[in-house]
């Protein structure tokens, strides 16, 4: 598994505390930035990780910014993204297994730096679900 990762202005610091935690568990990443606190649009940080998720089937996805819901909003329109804004674990773990989300987005102004390293600890060990759930996003892909 690999994660690409970006921020907009809103997410670095959060952005920083995943970066740490993926290097202290030597889980891959590609960090798509930015690094510096100047106002940018994130659109397109969405798209690019985006692409990259969609490119190689081996990497999730992580979005950063104030809320987490521009960035979801900007990935659930690239189609064959399951992007969910979180702020809980249960719904970490829920939206792996049964929205097969392959983008987290988390918000740096609403979620504290300890429940975000916990919301994606849980959804990266979280496993999608076969049977009604995998039907259920099957039928999301066919719009
Ligand atoms: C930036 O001020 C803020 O609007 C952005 O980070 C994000 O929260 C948008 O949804």
């Amino acid at each position: 598994m690999k994660i690409a990762i970006a921020n907009d202005h809103g997410g670095i610091e959060l952005k920083k505390t995943l970066v740490a935690y993926f290097e202290e568990h030597e889980i891959a990443y590609v960090d798509f930035g930015v690094s510096s606190n100047e106002s940018v649009d994130y659109p397109s940080y969405a798209k690019t990780v985006c692409q990259k998720v969609l490119a190689d089937e081996d990497t999730l996805g992580i979005l950063c910014c104030g809320t987490g819901i521009g960035m979801s909003i900007a990935a659930n329109k690239v189609k064959g993204i399951r992007a969910a804004v979180v702020g809980d674990v249960f719904s970490a773990k829920a939206t792996r297994e049964h929205n097969h989300s392959n983008v987290l987005c988390l918000g740096e102004r609403v979620t504290g730096p300890g429940l975000a390293l916990l919301i994606t600890e849980t959804w990266l060990n979280a496993t999608p679900l076969d049977g009604r759930h995998k039907n259920r996003v099957d039928q999301l892909e066919k719009k």
